[in-house]
């Protein structure tokens, strides 16, 4: 299969060229930007292009690329400090403008532009998406300026000898007019990739490394009753002999409502014989009794939660079984500062490094086979593989649960409120057709009471905080904006249905400052 490589220099932006190369219906593979290009890596691959960073080229300890990248002979694509490390290694100059270039900015093509197969189709001026410090001064020997900014910036560049194209800009970033245009004429066009990066051809390739590594031995997969989690289960009992694949799931009690019973029926949907549930609802509540320090809170769900894990997977009896994780590639790629550098970032307490997990890893037993696949690409893949609607598009629920969400101390009848709550809030979204609009939308009981009127009487009643937030990946998020007749209904079906609270708030902050979560 064709692929695309993308060396990764710690832009913010790297993930999303890979996502955008994929939609592209070419896979594309995300590799530490100094790395020397191994022959594994090479591949299939028809095309490399060098991301963003945060260092300037001229910067101590700034990233470079291993000579290996230009003797590869593929057509290279420098993005934004893709382009001026290009520059400045080929003897051009880079400097630090007075002022950055950042947000919207036109770009003008030049007279070599148009003719130019990187801008095959894009109109002669377009608006381009910046973000960059540093700008090339002056081009490298060899190189021509295909298209400028406002201020006569290079926004454009080619060396047509050494098969290298740079752009000041990021295609990659929605914001960028034409830019799945520009970059489909590099993958497409320039490095004539064939899209070959189906789900169907990836379950193919999934099916064969999972049965050529576990054979007919036993699998053990942690259900959270997420996508992540949900969609590894349904594989393995797709492509493994489902006598084999063992699911525990455990419930803390700290669970939206119904949602046990959903998670145990669609695995069994899904052909599941070896489920277990851990009941473990008592053990959460009386740890967190009387605690209201948010940090303590996790620290005990999380500590509980991996004791608790450890007990299960022993009472099992199956010491052998290859431990499966519903690590995705965007947990895997450390973005920022961390360099081209492959890190495994923590997600959730679900895949905390506990003992078990970190014994498994030791002895070459843990399987991650969601690890090159986006969020969108799980869901493609889950429904391809016949898991419900419902759970394909869930959106991402916290493992503390409403551990988080409930502020201050947790209790029972707070956890069975705030439940109630939250399922009139979901629904609402549902019939309204808000849901899948949403990235993640969820309710938070507050610990303050409030006054209000319910026929004559004053009465205190819970007040809950409602979430909607927008968002690519969770890093960031933007405030869903609600028409306020919805938010009205909203509120008044919660009130009506749930005699406990007495008040609606909607929390209208984006992330920064705020997280999406309250705790
Ligand atoms: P924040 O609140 O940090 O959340 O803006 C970003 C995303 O991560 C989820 N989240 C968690 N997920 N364990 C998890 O598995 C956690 O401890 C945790 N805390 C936050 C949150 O729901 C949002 O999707």
């Amino acid at each position: 299969m064709d692929k695309v490589l993308i060396l990764d220099f710690g832009s913010q932006y790297t993930q999303l060229i890979g996502r955008r190369v994929r939609e592209l219906g070419v896979y594309a593979e995300i590799l530490p930007g100094e790395a020397p290009l191994s022959a594994a890596s090479l591949a299939g691959a028809k095309g490399i292009v060098l991301s963003g960073s945060p260092f300037s080229v001229y910067e101590p300890g700034a990233p470079v690329p291993h000579p290996s990248v230009y003797e590869a002979g593929l057509p290279v694509l420098g993005l934004c400090y893709g382009v001026q490390r290009v520059t400045y290694d080929s003897g051009g100059r880079v400097e630090r403008l007075p002022e950055r270039e950042y947000g919207r900015k036109p770009v003008r093509l030049s007279s070599l532009g148009p003719a130019d197969p990187i801008f095959a189709g894009v109109p002669g001026e377009f608006a381009s998406w910046m973000s960059h410090g540093d700008s090339i001064a002056a081009p490298a020997p060899g190189f021509e300026v295909l298209a400028s900014s406002e201020g006569g910036i290079p926004a454009a560049l080619r060396d047509s000898k050494r098969r290298l194209w740079g752009l000041q800009f990021h295609p990659e970033v929605s914001h960028c007019e034409s830019g799945t245009r520009i970059l489909g004429n590099f993958v497409l066009g320039i490095c004539g990739a064939v899209p070959g990066w189906t789900m169907e051809a990836y379950l193919d390739e999934l099916r064969a490394g999972l049965r050529a590594k576990v054979g007919s031995g036993d699998v053990l997969l942690l259900i959270s009753g997420g996508v992540d989690s949900t969609v590894a289960g349904a594989l393995l009992l797709k492509v493994l002999d489902p006598a084999r694949v063992h699911l525990l799931y455990i419930d803390t009690g700290l669970m939206r409502k119904a949602e046990s019973e959903e998670v145990m029926r669609n695995l069994r949907a899904l052909g599941a014989t070896h489920l277990h549930m851990a009941e473990a609802e008592e053990d959460f509540l009386s740890a967190l009794a009387g605690v209201e320090e948010p940090e303590a809170k996790r620290k005990i769900i999380g500590d509980l939660f991996i004791k608790i894990q450890e007990r299960e997977v022993a009472r099992l009896g199956i010491p052998e079984a290859y431990l499966v994780q519903g690590t995705l590639y965007t947990d895997l790629i450390e973005s920022g500062k961390g360099v081209g550098k492959k890190a495994q970032v923590i997600k959730s307490h679900h895949n905390v490094r506990s003992p078990l997990v970190e014994a498994k890893r030791a002895a070459g037993r843990v399987i991650e086979p969601l690890d090159r696949l986006y969020k969108d690409e799980v869901r493609a893949l889950g429904r391809l593989l016949g898991v419900s609607e419902d759970v394909v598009r869930r959106h991402p629920f916290p493992g503390p649960g409403l551990g988080v969400r409930i502020l201050g101390e947790v209790t029972k009848r707070k956890c069975d409120v705030l439940r109630e709550a939250d399922a009139v809030y979901l629904a609402e979204l549902k019939a309204r057709g808000l849901y899948d609009k949403i990235w993640q939308a969820f309710s938070v009981l507050l610990p303050v009471r409030s006054v209000g009127v319910a026929g004559d009487e004053r009465k205190y009643g819970s007040v809950l905080a409602l979430r909607a937030v927008v968002s690519e990946d969770g890093m960031t998020a933007d405030v869903f904006p609600f028409d306020g007749t919805d938010l009205l209904a909203i509120s008044a079906a919660i009130t009506n249905k749930v005699p406990e609270i007495g008040r609606v708030v909607y929390d209208i902050s984006s992330k920064p400052p705020a997280t999406i979560e309250w705790e």
